[in-house]
């Protein structure tokens, strides 16, 4: 990661720009400005509240993540006997835990979301009850032996054995300690197991294969105290101690904001601010490789809080040249595939995304969707094996995309519905609102 903003999210040193042209494709595009906080980040909303259930008393979140997926974690602790109040975007949630979670009277139901259900049997796989998860038809597809089969070596049943879809039932109990190779670089398995070593005071020691996922886990368990090393590429996570109860704030989600980011490269004019976003650099290989695009970005106001560092992001529109995103840069940029997948097409040149078969086993199969979608507005993108190829066009974007409720899929494609002479159909631009309130608005907001 040799970027200039890189530079800076490694090292905390003064953001720089990096001024290019504005891009005129088609008829005029939109004029961006404005300056918009973007929603509480997915995976730490998702993370707090669980661990906040975990420990004994009263716990408070702020800037929590309102959406879809986070009502459904708050949902199913509630059921499973943590007190969660009503989830506000600038306001605090509380959460009052008792130690321990309790065997809920119904299945809990997942929703949309594999960050729930995966992290969620890790804390189930330490205690001795039998609970039923299911979630939605498009949940209920992805892949979940992933995180069973590990937590059945530690010592969880679940029915069916080493159950590999929703629906399915968890007993848990005593767990044993575990060493365990991933099978692909996951957080969402990482934090699982993480989850099952600390609700089941056991010490889990990992490896992730293709690249280090993104570690808001290990950096909130050690702003908690507790040690979490790093030793050999492995993670090793030595559980001392209960949860107690915190104060934690949510940055705003990188994720979210790569989408506005987006609208603003591919505007005609102007210039976007995005404060607080959270710049984990696990989490923001996109901006290098936007850098790398020749997109001009700007980092100010650096913060921590947590342990996760947040700054302000400032884009200005720029044309875009193609590159080759390499396998060991995605699992620092996994849910950005989509938006970055769409500057492609309006970038000169054919851009490569290499090793992105996890895309397949998302919230839809993403490689599949992107291509097809790609080539549905007029552009041109093939997938060739696990590798996803995207041509640049200049031709206004025109057709009809389908999401398969994807939400990361609906937002990448209104973003390309902003282009000079665009007409893109979405067919469920509402799915959005799984991780993205109010994304339509805040689109239409930034447009002067
Ligand atoms: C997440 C991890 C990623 C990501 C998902 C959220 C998390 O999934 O795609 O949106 O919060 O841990 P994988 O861990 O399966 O790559």
């Amino acid at each position: 990661m040799g970027s200039v903003v890189m530079a800076v999210v490694n090292n905390y040193n003064p953001a720089t720009f990096n001024t290019m042209q504005a891009a005129t494709f088609g008829r005029p595009g939109m004029i961006v400005g404005g300056s918009v906080r973007v929603p509480g980040d997915k995976s730490i909303t998702h993370r707090l509240l669980m661990l906040a259930a975990m420990a004994r008393g009263t716990s408070h979140v702020r800037r929590p993540l309102t959406s879809l997926d986070a009502r459904s974690t708050a949902r199913v602790l509630r059921q499973l006997g943590a007190s969660v109040s009503t989830l506000r975007a600038d306001g605090s949630v509380t959460i009052t835990g008792r130690g321990r979670l309790r065997q809920p009277s119904a299945r809990l139901n997942c929703g949309n979301a594999g960050t729930t259900a995966r992290l969620l049997v890790g804390l189930l796989a330490a205690h001795r009850f039998t609970t039923e998860l299911t979630g939605d038809a498009s949940l209920r597809r992805r892949p979940m032996r992933r995180v069973t089969q590990p937590l059945s070596l530690m010592g969880a049943r679940t029915d069916p054995p080493e159950a590999d879809a929703l629906p399915f039932a968890i007993r848990g109990g005593p767990l044993a300690p575990l060493r365990w190779d991933l099978p692909v670089s996951s957080a969402q398995i990482k934090t699982c197991l993480l989850f099952a070593g600390l609700a089941g005071g056991v010490g889990v020691s990992l490896h992730e294969p293709q690249g280090r996922s993104r570690d808001h886990t290990e950096r909130l368990l050690r702003s908690m105290g507790y040690t979490v090393a790093e030793r050999r590429g492995r993670v090793e996570f030595e559980p001392d101690g209960r949860v107690v109860p915190f104060e934690a704030d949510v940055p705003a989600d990188p994720s979210s904001a790569a989408f506005l980011m987006g609208a603003a490269l591919l505007a005609d004019k102007g210039e976007l601010v995005l404060p607080a976003v959270g710049i984990n650099p696990t989490r923001v290989g996109f901006f290098s490789v936007l850098e790398r695009m020749g997109a001009a970005l700007g980092l100010q106001d650096l913060a921590e809080s947590w342990g996760e560092p947040s700054g302000t992001v400032i884009v200005r529109p720029g044309a875009l040249t193609a590159t080759e995103v390499v396998a060991s840069e995605i699992p620092s940029l996994v849910d950005e595939v989509p938006m970055l997948a769409v500057l492609a097409s309006r970038a000169e040149g054919v851009t490569a995304f290499r090793d992105v078969g996890e895309l397949r086993v998302k919230e839809s199969d993403r490689l599949t969707l992107l291509a097809r979608n790609i080539r549905a507005v007029g552009g041109n993108a093939e997938v060739q094996g696990d590798d996803l190829l995207v041509e640049g066009s200049q031709r206004p974007p025109r057709g009809r995309v389908v999401t398969q409720g994807d939400h990361r899929i609906a937002m990448a494609f209104s973003v390309l519905g902003t282009v000079g002479g665009a007409r893109v159909v979405v067919d469920d631009p509402d799915c959005a609102n799984v991780s993205f309130p109010g994304f339509a608005a805040t689109l239409r907001s930034i447009r002067r």
